[in-house]
């Protein structure tokens, strides 16, 4: 585990979809400017967005949290509930409890957080009635 160079925290509201994206482009923005790959880049703003629309959609709130290490880049999203009551069912290709809001506006696929997976090297979930925690960890070589 290295050393921690820098850390940028964005708060997130629910329901807020004229701001949804906020919070991961000010972290891709940083990213770039830092030199990080673009292939690095991308892989952590799906993770970001993706964390942080779950936030909005699902969730009473809550923040991301970017955390740059000398060998890695971690996303932190966590959030003040009502928490995932099947972590197993959620993490699933197609599961989805969008409303008909967040439908409407082209989310619920259920694929925010097979690809947050998929596009991590470490994924951490946690969660209860007073919180989604999600940690995840991209290396770089
Ligand atoms: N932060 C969260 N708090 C509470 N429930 C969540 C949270 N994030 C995800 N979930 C639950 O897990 C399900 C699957 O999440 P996922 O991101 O994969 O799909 P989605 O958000 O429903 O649709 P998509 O991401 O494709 O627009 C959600 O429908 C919701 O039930
Ligand atoms: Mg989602």
């Amino acid at each position: 585990m290295g050393n921690l160079i820098k850390k940028y925290e964005h708060e997130v509201v629910t329901d807020d979809f004229d701001l949804a994206g906020k919070a991961s482009s000010a972290i891709k923005r940083v990213l770039k400017n830092l030199g990080i790959s673009p292939q690095l880049v991308r892989r952590v703003a799906i993770i970001s967005y993706e964390a942080e629309i779950n936030i909005i959609i699902h969730s009473h709130g809550g923040k991301i949290i970017l955390e740059i290490y000398d060998d890695r880049i971690r996303i932190k999203a966590q959030d003040r509930g009502p928490g995932i009551e099947d972590i197993e069912l959620a993490l699933s290709e197609g599961f989805s409890t969008a409303d008909r809001k967040a439908r409407e506006l082209g989310f619920g696929a259920g694929m925010g957080l097979p690809n947050i997976r998929k596009n991590a090297d470490g994924f951490k979930i946690e969660s209860s009635s007073s919180g989604t925690k999600i940690e995840i960890d991209i290396i770089m070589d």
